[in-house]
């Protein structure tokens, strides 16, 4: 059984004072959700702070973003090593780093296998653009990405990463994916999984519905049988919204397991 997840993403937003405020605004209304993993991915410059103000709690960090170079001369750069010091996941090849900073599936193929090699648990996300599904490309373009995302790994390397369907017309519009929708895609992106690894790969990666997720289109959401849990952008800000989700992850997640 795929355990849930529920994780937030806050972006470019708060800054270190604020971040430790809300993970402590967070923290006791998490902390009982033991039985899915919840993961907070504040900014660099936060993690550190945000790690200790949850600490006694089952809560994971994650970073948004990371080099795949252990060191270097690489300005204003964040390596392996300085992210594995702190957090135990982190988000690869988010669409919003594909889109403004140019991030190309090679790279975020380099990244995933670098977060892997340190002990990282990469979440890497994965989406169409608007035009791309209008133009009936959607398929296409998650088998490009999913497939080179993952090259190079090992079977039980890729089914012990987590993978965020996330499409870019769902993302800060408001207009999250219908359920089925959400269904039908992820489902599509296992199949992909599944063909370049092998069956128990697919039926064991966890892979995320992220886009405009709020407490109101949750539940059904997630009560859909691909999906694994969520990434929250928006949402994510405010700690009330970010326990009901994660309250709402876990029921999802209970009535799974029951036959
Ligand atoms: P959103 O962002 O929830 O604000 O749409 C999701 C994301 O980009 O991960």
């Amino acid at each position: 059984m795929r355990k849930f997840v529920i994780a937030g993403n806050w972006k470019m937003h708060k800054t270190l004072p604020q971040a430790v405020a809300l993970a402590s605004d967070m923290k006791e209304g998490l902390r009982t959700l033991e039985e899915i993993d919840i993961i907070i991915c504040p900014p660099f410059i936060a993690l550190d702070g945000v790690r200790d103000a949850v600490q006694g709690t089952k809560i994971c960090i994650g970073a948004q973003n990371m080099h795949w170079e252990a060191e270097g001369a690489f300005t204003g750069e964040i390596s392996p090593p300085m992210v594995q010091d702190l957090c135990t996941h982190v988000i690869i090849g988010h669409s919003e780093r594909r889109s403004h900073f140019g991030e190309a599936d090679t790279m975020v193929n380099r990244k995933v296998v670098a977060a892997i090699a340190h002990g990282l648990t990469p979440i890497v996300c994965v989406g169409e653009t608007d035009d791309e599904n209008r133009a009936g490309k959607t398929r296409e373009v998650l088998d490009r990405q999913t497939t080179r995302a993952l090259a190079g790994l090992s079977a039980q390397q890729a089914a012990a990463a987590i993978v965020a369907y996330e499409p870019v017309w769902a993302i800060g519009t408001g207009r999250a994916a219908s359920p089925a929708e959400a269904n039908e895609t992820i489902g599509l992106v296992r199949e992909v999984i599944g063909r370049e690894f092998d069956a128990p790969t697919a039926a064991a990666i966890r892979i995320l519905y992220g886009g405009s997720i709020n407490p109101g289109v949750w539940p059904d959401i997630i009560a859909q049988p691909e999906v694994d849990g969520g990434l929250v952008g928006g949402a994510s800000l405010f700690a009330e919204d970010f326990i009901a989700l994660a309250v709402q992850t876990r029921a999802a997640y209970a009535a799974s397991l029951r036959p």
